[in-house]
């Protein structure tokens, strides 16, 4: 695969592309061959507008020779694959244990709970966990941060990464606060991408992924609308996951719950619960530790391929940011 990359680098080094079409997918926000690899060819036809199906396709079918090519594998070599692969501590071993280690990459982390319940300090918390070496189990990496709430904290990033003796860690943190839904998409479509192949970025957080959404698209009569966008952001956040081995956190809201009975539930339906591959549940608890000045939290497994559903434990949110408390 190496060798194969040495030769091409550059979307002119693609067969079929040459200077104006290379411009042409640089203008609709792809730079590499490997970017170029994200796609489908209805995808480029509809980004672009390049018009000769068959010149795309054959550049297609090359980047997905070189960067995809484990596409068939024995499970016992997919086994293998994902061993290798290390998993990124939150800092917090109660959650490490309920995650069986930490979070892997290639996958999507979802975390829904009520305002206040420390997703956003979660996710300020794995952006300093990412810097940490391998021997501490992190994994080395920068975060691209995409806050749509406004809520990312420097301070609290600062705090935190004193309790781990992490220097400068606001340097490793790439922060983007997309005005809407298409300025987050194209965070996610172009910025990301980009971002990972020049700066080692491993970790990227969307906190949150919906509330754009939930604001943007209004009404039963846009329903559809908004959870096709909904669906684009998560696939292609996937795509980026698999194809560059990335760690991927996103939070979700919660809703009431629509039919008698009550409570709350996750936002997003169907659509969000299918996209994600692991959800996780933070709550208020009424567990009551001796530590003072701590806030209780409680973290569920609602759903996931591998992690026992309704498994939990409890967490603590401190000054120097998510804890053990048991
Ligand atoms: N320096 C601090 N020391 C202790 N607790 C803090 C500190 N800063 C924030 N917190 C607490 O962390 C809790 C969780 O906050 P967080 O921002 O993670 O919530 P959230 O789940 O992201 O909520 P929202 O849905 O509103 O974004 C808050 O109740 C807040 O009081
Ligand atoms: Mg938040």
């Amino acid at each position: 695969m190496e060798e194969a990359y040495e030769y091409v680098k550059e979307l002119e080094d693609l067969p079929g592309i040459g200077p104006l079409t290379a411009e042409k997918l640089r203008n609709a926000g792809i730079f590499s061959p490997k970017q170029l690899a994200l796609y489908s060819i209805d995808e480029l036809l509809m980004y672009t507008d390049i018009d000769d199906y068959n010149r795309l396709n054959r550049a297609l079918i090359r980047v997905r020779r070189i960067f995809r090519p484990s596409i068939l594998t024995k499970a016992s070599e997919y086994a293998n694959l994902r061993n290798k692969l290390p998993k990124l501590t939150t800092g917090v071993q109660a959650i490490d244990q309920l995650l069986q280690g930490g979070l892997e990459p290639r996958c999507i982390y979802e975390i829904v709970g009520e305002y206040g319940t420390g997703k956003s300090q979660l996710c300020f918390q794995l952006s300093v966990t990412a810097q940490l070496t391998s021997n501490r189990r992190g994994v080395g990496g920068k975060t691209f941060y995409i806050d749509t709430e406004g809520t990312f904290s420097d301070k609290r990033v600062i705090s935190i990464a004193e309790r781990f003796n992490v220097d400068d860690p606001l340097s490793n943190i790439f922060v983007l606060q997309p005005m809407n839904v298409d300025e987050q998409i194209d965070c996610i479509r172009i910025l990301l991408p980009k971002c990972i192949e020049e700066e080692n970025v491993k970790l990227i957080v969307v906190d949150s992924l919906i509330s754009h959404i939930r604001a943007e698209y209004r009404g039963r009569e846009m329903l559809v609308t908004r959870q096709q966008t909904l669906n684009y952001m998560l696939n292609f956040l996937l795509r980026i996951a698999m194809l560059y081995n990335a760690y991927v956190v996103v939070t979700n809201h919660v809703v009431a719950r629509p039919l008698a009975g009550g409570g709350i539930i996750a936002a997003g339906g169907h659509v969000m619960a299918h996209g994600t591959t692991h959800r996780l549940f933070m709550s208020q608890t009424s567990a009551k530790g001796k530590k003072k000045n701590i806030l209780y939290r409680k973290v569920v497994v609602e759903d996931s391929p591998y992690l026992q559903r309704g498994a939990s434990t409890v967490f603590g949110i401190s000054e120097k940011g998510l804890i053990d408390v048991l």
